[in-house]
């Protein structure tokens, strides 16, 4: 008899990474995908590239810093695909500032769209894993958390307490059969390093030098962090858990 296909979300999935990590899930086992972005147009355009690689998909329009709209969209969820087998945490936003130079407002854009989103997307999904005692949560957080980063401190912060808090979940939920690993890109070609690139030419610059920091001589593809979530995703990790992988070019290597 054919396996049940998988269902997953992934959020921040309307472009960049959260894209390339939804339609490769699309072509394993995880053939249900629910897009969860703030643009939604965006996300609706995914679930049609999803759905001519032979997927099913849902849109979900929602900002993932508003508890509310994070219960909605998964309740949405769950009725449609009767299930989680997998939440990917993808969304986030940066701004390239000496912290010296940074703002509260932008303290808590970046807290709150980085990691807030997080605890709110595991709190809301984690039950629905818990309850039947499978799972996997594959969250993306960033070199800059491990090693930090100049002109992103509250940024590295962030992913830093993605790390640390995906370890601490990653010891509550093994009993249940709940992995929780974490994949950190370095830079990666996506509009949100673009945006970066044009916030101002000294921004351009820093991004300049560190790709030329990278021993692989380039930045990565959106396409090479959606195969190491796909690895976590995948039967084939089972037995990982409370991990944290850079896929960098080899920019960071401890
Ligand atoms: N691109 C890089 O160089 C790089 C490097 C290290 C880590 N990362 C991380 O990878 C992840 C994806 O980054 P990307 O480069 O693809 O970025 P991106 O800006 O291209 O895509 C991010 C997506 O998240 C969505 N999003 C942002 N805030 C949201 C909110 N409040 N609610 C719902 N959706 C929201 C955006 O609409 C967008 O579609 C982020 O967590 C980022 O920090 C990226």
């Amino acid at each position: 008899m054919a396996q049940e296909a998988k269902s997953a979300i992934v959020t921040g999935a309307g472009r960049g990474i959260g894209r390339a990590i939804a339609l490769k899930l699309a072509q394993s086992s995880y053939k249900r995908v629910a897009v969860f972005d703030i643009l939604g147009d965006n996300a609706q355009a995914v679930t049609k590239e999803i759905e001519a690689l032979g997927g099913e998909a849902i849109a979900v329009a929602v900002d993932l810093t508003k508890c509310q709209q994070v219960q909605n969209g998964v309740a949405e969820v769950v009725a449609k695909f009767g299930q989680i087998d997998l939440l990917v945490n993808n969304a986030g936003w940066d701004k390239l500032e000496l912290f010296l130079d940074s703002e509260e407002a932008t303290w808590e854009k970046v807290i709150s769209i980085n990691f807030k989103s997080v605890l709110l997307m595991c709190r809301t999904v984690v039950p629905h894993m818990v309850a039947r005692g499978s799972g996997k949560v594959v969250s993306i957080a960033s070199d800059a958390g491990r090693v930090g980063s100049m002109g992103e401190a509250v940024y590295s912060g962030t992913k830093g307490a993605i790390i640390a808090f995906s370890k601490s979940l990653a010891r509550e939920m093994a009993r249940h059969k709940i992995s929780v690993n974490v994949v950190c890109p370095g830079l990666t070609e996506t509009p949100l390093l673009q945006g970066i690139r044009d916030q101002s030419e000294k921004a351009h610059k820093v991004i300049d030098a560190v790709t030329r920091a990278i021993p692989f001589g380039r930045v990565g593809t959106p396409e090479e962090i959606a195969n190491a979530v796909a690895f976590f995703a995948s039967s084939e990790a089972d037995f990982v858990t409370g991990q944290t992988l850079s896929v960098s070019g080899g920019l960071t290597m401890c």
